[in-house]
């Protein structure tokens, strides 16, 4: 959407602000030995208590409240009793939720235990495409400047970007229209608009980009099986700048 009033702002800022708290309750939560199950039921009553609702569930038919994404499980990991996180992993916690008609959607790649230096680096700079991108962000610019930085930071480092699945508008709606390409030309896209809310959520492979469907029909895996990881805010381009919706100070 575009926030046309400052209502529209306040709506987003609050969406953004519970789904970014929920991710602080998440990363509490995440250690050896719980199931994504576990961790599902836990942050969708953190949700509601906020009087917010988790906007994945039922979402085309998505079954749960979060995605709980690991290693090699890009995005879209379905929860379930029988998935345990276990020491060395990396998992992916994506979460969205709805108050007052407006919509926050934001995911953070968590280390369980303790994890290689190989994994480390690659959430680091995961994180680091997003800031890389938004620096590039702004009022009149081509949206495909953003795009282009995100995959230069990731492949400079190394690491290849997932293009089947991109970013987007948010805001009445979780997924609204432009698509935001994590890959891509600087003279692409359309321009940047004042208001324009957008989810931002770079998907980097450790190894090659190509990825498939699991058989749950949800999952998408890393074709070479090597591990993914996923980092994503809500923001706002406004006069002022870019605000991070979901971001949570420490
Ligand atoms: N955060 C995801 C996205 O940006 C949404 C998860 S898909 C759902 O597209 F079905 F689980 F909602
Ligand atoms: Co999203």
């Amino acid at each position: 959407m575009i926030c046309r009033t400052q209502e529209d702002i306040d709506g987003m800022m609050l969406a953004g602000k519970i789904t970014g708290q929920a991710l602080k309750y998440a990363e509490t939560l995440i250690k050896p030995n719980i199931s994504t199950f576990e961790l599902d039921k836990l942050i969708e009553k953190y949700i509601i208590d906020k009087g917010a609702i988790p906007s994945f569930l039922n979402y085309d038919g998505y079954p749960a409240s979060i995605c709980a994404s690991i290693n090699s499980v890009v995005v879209h990991g379905i929860p379930s009793v029988n998935t345990i996180l276990k020491e060395g992993d990396i998992v992916s916690i994506d979460v969205g939720a709805i108050i007052n008609g407006y919509n926050g959607d934001a995911a953070r790649t968590f280390a369980v235990g303790k994890i290689s230096p190989e994994k480390a680096r690659l959430i680091e700079v995961t994180k680091q495409c997003f800031f890389e991108g938004i620096k590039h962000l702004a009022i009149g610019e081509k949206l495909g400047k953003l795009s282009y930085a995100i995959q230069k930071h990731a492949e400079s480092n190394g690491y290849s970007v997932v293009r089947e699945l991109v970013g987007h508008g948010i805001g009445h709606d979780m997924h609204e229209s432009p698509e935001v390409p994590n890959y891509g030309l600087p003279s692409q896209g359309i321009r940047v608009k004042e208001g324009m809310c957008l989810a931002i959520e770079p998907m980097i492979n450790m190894g090659e980009r190509y990825i498939y469907i699991n058989e749950d029909g949800w999952g998408i895996e890393t074709r070479d099986g090597k591990p993914s990881a996923h980092y994503e805010n809500t923001v706002i381009v406004t006069k002022n700048g870019v605000v991070i919706t979901t971001l949570i100070e420490d």
